[in-house]
């Protein structure tokens, strides 16, 4: 064959082929144009190669060869990638079963710790931190616990050595952030605190707190509650109601506890529930810390985030938080 005949075949065929493309106007009428054009033993681009060798100059006709196929193929891509975006989403086999894909999420403590430090942030308090393991001064002593105080007991605290405790609260953070900065201070210390207590659904040896401290000249009870029903209401929702009760700390004077109405999702609709442990800060505080009595005066409280976000979600197991169990911590995007 000639080479001029052959060509003007390669560009028939190029034709014929790219109007077949244009024309197939589903995944059907695409899959059997590809198999018109390309099936290796009848398409019809086999049957131009196979004819490739009877002519005369076979460069000529390669090239012919390649031109027709080039164009087909990059027309085909195109008509299949088009077709698969008006379709949405890649030519895919829809019998093939999924790959699960494992997301990770923020740990549902970790959520709640986040929330409160973002709302005590905007009324300007800073984050303060202190050491797990602590001296059982700043632990026990600076506080006001008397010496013989019960919390101290073998049962309740866990000792790492003579002098040293794993911290049962995050309030020694309290006198150590007043010996560092002077006051005014207004300061959010979330931790880890440490018991020795056993696991059960209610109970965990750690688990986190997280500590509020404000101290100036002239700070008294009032503010403490207009900050904590703020908060509340900022957590909670607008309309929530909070009480505060009396209770007892060695480190406040006066105690008290600051409880929300909640539905705590068990079919007993709203009732009150303690969240946090509060109070003015005791004379004896401010003197361990180093500063006057008399002229400087603040407000602290402690709160489980843990038990805020068991409230909230409904859970009623608290070892669930400590699982790492995905299947669990999964609800919590
Ligand atoms: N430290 C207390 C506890 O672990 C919680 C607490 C109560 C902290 C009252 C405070 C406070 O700062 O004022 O149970």
């Amino acid at each position: 064959m000639l080479a001029d005949d052959y060509r003007r075949q390669a560009d028939a065929l190029t034709t014929h082929g790219l109007a077949l493309i244009a024309e197939a106007n589903s995944p059907e009428a695409l899959r059997d144009v590809r198999d018109r054009l390309f099936a290796r033993k009848s398409g019809l681009l086999t049957a131009l190669q196979q004819t490739l060798g009877t002519v005369d100059d076979k460069r000529a006709a390669g090239l012919a060869f390649n031109g027709t196929k080039q164009a087909l193929e990059s027309a085909f891509e195109a008509a299949t990638a088009a077709m698969a975006a008006t379709r949405g989403g890649p030519a895919i086999d829809g019998t093939l079963p999924a790959r699960h894909t494992w997301r990770g999420t923020r740990h549902p403590v970790s959520q709640v710790i986040d929330e409160i430090a973002e709302i005590f942030r905007e009324l300007g308090f800073t984050i303060a931190l202190g050491p797990e393991a602590e001296h059982e001064w700043y632990n026990f002593g600076a506080l006001n616990f008397p010496d013989d105080h019960p919390a101290m007991d073998m049962h309740d605290t866990l000792y790492l050595g003579e002098r040293t405790v794993l911290r049962t609260h995050t309030s020694p953070v309290q006198v150590r952030t007043l010996q560092q900065y002077a006051p005014p201070v207004r300061v959010l210390a979330p931790g880890n605190v440490y018991r020795r207590d056993f696991f059960d659904a209610t109970h965990a040896p750690a688990f986190a707190q997280i500590e509020g401290m404000a101290v100036d000249e002239g700070i008294s009870f009032a503010d403490l509650r207009a900050t904590l029903n703020h908060f509340a209401r900022r957590f909670y929702g607008a309309t929530r109601r909070t009480r505060f009760g009396p209770s007892y700390f060695p480190f406040t004077e006066p105690s008290a506890q600051m409880d929300v109405e909640i539905d705590l999702g068990d079919g007993r609709g709203m009732r009150w529930v303690e969240i946090l442990g509060c109070g003015l800060m005791h004379p004896a505080v401010l003197e361990s810390a180093g500063l006057d009595s008399q002229r400087y005066s603040g407000w602290a409280f402690g709160m489980g985030p843990a038990r805020i976000a068991m409230a909230r979600y409904g859970i009623t197991d608290i070892r669930l938080l400590y699982d790492s169990d995905v299947r669990f911590l999964q609800q919590f995007t």
